[in-house]
């Protein structure tokens, strides 16, 4: 008989892709990450994006100074990149530590992203310097083109852009971030290239009707959009499966209710406050709580070449109620709150002591 886990004690989590966002929103959302994981991809995607040296030294200052007092945390900073990257550049921020890897926007496809990339072939020569200093390629895999249906541009963009980069530059260190398909997991286990990829909490809970639920709900429309049932299971499977190849990645990405309770309501889903307790929940349904640790604190350190952590957290088997709103310090109009998920929801963890 199996008798039921109590507790859960780990080596502290690291977060492979973060939004922290700027000015005055960032020590509010960043205290949420920062109390829990010791270290985090921070993603570039700010307006004007983070795509020299000084700038992503300068936001890395500010997110050091917004860490709360007494927590150790470290930023891992990373650059965007856009048609006129300079391949020197990368290779000067990736050699001094300032860039732990750089990211890949197709133009228009998410947030932020109107300075991305128009055309891979335009940037081969980023894509040679980084397969040969094996700097990791972060990938935000799907088209932006119009005529491909929502649901399906990250399995074409496997297919039409992946692949092919793949086959051209084999030893290209990449991460398929966020992914949510049937389509990249068997790609990312199959691909002979170094190659892995992160799973967002909300994929692992959602499929597409979360969207549709009673009304148009924007607070479940992240990119990539959540996928039907089946691509769900299988994302389950996957994570739960202790491979090497996935690790932990929230995306937690907060947009304000104005934002997000809007017409044109913005993609993203401010997950960071219980990121853990939510993994947690879908190991333990799935059984595989003894693989947690692997998923959350080593697979990723291991992928990126850095030293895995040595201090342990423990999460106890103790309900916790998730705010239905959370204030990150811009305002105390409450337009200017962010709604994290699980809203309202009681989740059955909840952290001992880091
Ligand atoms: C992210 C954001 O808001 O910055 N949104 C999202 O839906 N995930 C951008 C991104 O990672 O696509
Ligand atoms: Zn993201």
């Amino acid at each position: 008989m199996i008798t039921s886990v109590k507790q859960i004690s780990l080596l502290k989590p690291d977060d492979w892709h973060l939004h922290v966002r700027d000015g005055k929103i960032l020590k509010g959302v960043l205290s949420h990450t920062a109390d829990v994981f010791c270290r985090a991809i921070i993603m570039p995607n700010l307006d004007p994006p983070i795509t020299t040296l000084n700038q992503a030294k300068e936001y890395k200052k500010r997110i050091i100074q917004s860490i709360p007092d007494g927590v150790s945390f470290t930023p891992l900073m990373t650059a965007y990149l856009t048609d006129d990257m300079s391949p020197d550049l990368l290779e000067i921020g990736f050699k001094e530590r300032v860039f732990h890897g750089a990211k890949l926007y197709p133009v228009n496809v998410t947030t932020n992203s109107a300075y991305g990339v128009t055309d891979l072939s335009k940037i081969d020569n980023i894509f040679e310097t980084m397969e040969r200093i094996g700097m990791p390629l972060l990938i935000h895999g799907e088209v932006s083109d119009s005529n491909i249906d929502v649901f399906d541009r990250e399995a074409v963009f496997i297919e039409r852009h992946l692949q092919p980069l793949l086959k051209k530059f084999s030893s290209l260190k990449v991460v398929l971030e966020h992914i949510t398909t049937i389509d990249a997991i068997d790609f990312v286990e199959n691909s002979e290239s170094d190659i892995a990829a992160t799973i967002t909490p909300h994929h692992l809970h959602i499929n597409r009707n979360a969207m549709f639920n009673g009304g148009l709900r924007s607070d479940f429309y992240c990119l990539p959009t959540a996928k039907r049932e089946i691509h769900r299971i299988a994302l389950r499977q996957a994570a739960t499966s202790g491979k090497p190849c996935f690790f932990l990645g929230t995306d937690s990405a907060p947009h304000t209710r104005r934002f997000k309770e809007n017409s044109c309501g913005c993609a993203g889903i401010f997950n960071a406050p219980f990121a853990l307790e939510s993994y947690l929940k879908v190991f333990e349904e799935e059984q595989a709580l003894d693989r947690f640790e692997a998923f959350a604190s080593i697979n990723g350190a291991n992928f990126y070449g850095l030293p895995l952590n040595d201090e342990r957290i423990t999460l106890v088997k103790r309900d916790v109620s998730v705010p239905e709103i959370i204030d990150v310090g811009l305002a105390g109009d409450p337009n200017d709150f962010v709604k994290p998920f699980h809203s309202g929801e009681i989740l059955g963890w909840s952290l001992e002591s880091v």
